[in-house]
């Protein structure tokens, strides 16, 4: 049997709502392959990250390209990255194995306020990392600040996007999940076109590991052979229906239900 194989560059976070268990768990609902190098373990549950311990260069790079010595993926996720010498590893990656159907979420602070990146972690991205992505899947804050601009309303989230296509990205989705709306609106902009994905915000503290299980799921239907327009739709619509039904699990911000 051939499966599509998804390889997840990202963070550990042990209480299993975001980083790779919740990629892991997204890819396994569509049925896709799924592997994980883990860039950072952090020690966090659904109301706090308590520590963030990098993994060394060294370390990094084995458990990256021993699998890949093995195993081509189909699709590639990439999402947080605390240290520089990552972006450069990854690119190598890139080159050396001619991967694709490349996701980027360039996640740099937490639903907590903590830092995951610093600002020069984003720039090197910037320069390196976004003239191979397929999709990038920044939120409003990311979008502000790669681009510079103050996202506002539709137009301002338009501007910012064509802004980062000229980056390098192919397409870019802005995230809504952080607008001050009672919509949560996602645009994607693609060549000059903007499809924009409309929901309406659902009441809920349940939203740990959104973004890390869009931009899974993206990479997922990318890996099965979706063009990017419909892997972005099929992944907006799985992670709306997460968070509607997502679940009561401890006492903070609890995670999505990955398998409805
Ligand atoms: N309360 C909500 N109601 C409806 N959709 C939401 C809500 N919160 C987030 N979303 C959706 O979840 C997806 C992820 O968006 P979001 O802006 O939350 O990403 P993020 O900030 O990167 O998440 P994370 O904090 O996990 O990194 C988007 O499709 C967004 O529209
Ligand atoms: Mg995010």
């Amino acid at each position: 049997m051939k499966i599509p194989v998804v390889l997840s560059i990202a963070g550990l976070d042990p209480s299993g709502g975001a980083g790779i268990i919740a990629d892991i768990k997204t890819f396994s609902y569509f049925k896709v392959y799924g592997m994980g190098v883990i860039t950072a373990i952090t020690a966090q549950n659904t109301f706090e990250i308590k520590r963030v311990k990098a993994v060394e260069k060294k370390l990094f790079d084995e458990e990256l390209f021993t699998v890949l010595n093995d195993i081509k993926p189909t699709s590639l996720k990439v999402s947080m990255l605390p240290c520089d010498y990552m972006v450069g590893s990854i690119k190598n990656a890139y080159e050396k194995y001619k991967l694709k159907n490349i996701v980027i979420d360039p996640v740099m602070i937490s639903k907590h306020g903590n830092e995951l990146t610093s600002k020069k972690v984003i720039k090197t991205m910037i320069s390196e990392l976004f003239p191979i992505t397929d999709v990038l899947t920044p939120n409003i804050t990311e979008a502000e600040f790669i681009t510079g601009l103050q996202i506002k309303n539709y137009e301002d989230a338009t501007n910012a996007a064509r802004s980062i296509s000229y980056m390098g990205v192919k397409y870019v989705l802005i995230k809504g999940g952080h607008a001050n709306s009672d919509k949560s609106n996602d645009i994607l902009y693609h060549s000059g076109k903007t499809k924009i994905f409309r929901h309406k915000r659902i009441n809920t503290k349940n939203t740990h590991g959104t973004g890390c299980t869009l931009s899974a799921a993206i990479s997922a239907n990318l890996s099965k052979g979706y063009t990017a327009e419909k892997a972005v739709d099929i992944a907006i619509r799985y992670t709306n229906r997460a968070i509607k039904n997502s679940l009561n699990i401890g006492s903070g911000n609890g995670p999505l239900n990955h398998f409805l």
